[in-house]
């Protein structure tokens, strides 16, 4: 695994943007998978100001969203498919049509899971997104996970229930249970960058680069991927 330890989250999002810009630019038709959070906004936000500035052109582009609350639908702005929208897809030329992200909504939740993974065997990520949560979870695996999981239903860890309430009015109204493509999707794509800042995810960091690897913390897969890279800047570095 590459580590870049960058000053800042401006920075980290600036390292994140460079490395973006070089896949779309040399594969107009590339495959995108985001990750939703508040971490990859930097980046999102110098997507679309590049587009805006320099014209890169996204029409060709295909993503993959990593997950989904179940419940949640566009018209709901906690959900991940409004997220995407506000943040990134409304500010360039891609077609919505191109864009993927699991139906939360669907009535036949497994069958959503098994639509999700057949359109993710044909859509391989060039390269994957990711961020991290404090519990070491990539998407919404969370620990225990086996990393031979493919696109699955999943209860979501107290932890990550506590973390996410800040995105909305209450803790109650989080979703306890999510959409989400599995740690086997992940590692499918061609390159991953994984992106992290602030103190509060230096524990997963440690265990992500320098830990055993292990399903109790999701992301230490990526120790096994051929093509990784880390960005991070030096509060989530802080205990390297
Ligand atoms: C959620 C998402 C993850 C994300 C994590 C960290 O749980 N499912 O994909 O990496 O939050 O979020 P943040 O970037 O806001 O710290």
């Amino acid at each position: 695994m590459k580590v870049i330890v960058t000053k800042d989250y401006e920075a980290m999002s600036e390292a994140a943007f460079r490395l973006v810009k070089t896949v779309v630019t040399a594969k107009p038709n590339a495959v995108l998978g985001l990750a939703t959070g508040t971490t990859p906004l930097g980046l999102y936000a110098r997507m679309a100001e590049d587009h805006a500035a320099c014209g890169t052109s996204y029409r060709e582009i295909k993503t993959v969203n990593l997950d989904e609350y179940v419940g949640l639908g566009p018209e709901s702005d906690q959900s991940y498919v409004y997220f995407m929208r506000k943040n990134l897809f409304e500010h360039l030329d891609l077609p919505l049509e191109n864009t993927n992200i699991a139906n939360g909504k669907a009535e036949d939740l497994e069958a959503e899971c098994a639509r999700y993974n057949a359109l993710l065997a044909t859509l391989q990520q060039d390269v994957q997104i990711l961020g991290i949560g404090s519990n070491g979870h990539i998407a919404f695996n969370e620990p225990g996970t086996p990393f031979g999981a493919e696109t699955h239903v999943v209860q979501l860890a107290e932890s990550t229930i506590r973390d996410n309430a800040r995105l909305f009015a209450r803790e109650e109204d989080v979703p306890r249970s999510a959409l989400t493509m599995g740690l086997k999707n992940i590692m499918h794509a061609r390159r991953v960058i994984i992106l992290a800042n602030g103190q509060n995810k230096a524990k997963a960091v440690k265990g992500l680069v320098e830990g055993p690897v292990t399903e109790s913390l999701p992301a230490s897969v990526l120790q096994l991927h051929p093509d990784c890279t880390l960005i991070i800047d030096e509060a989530a570095a802080s205990l390297l």
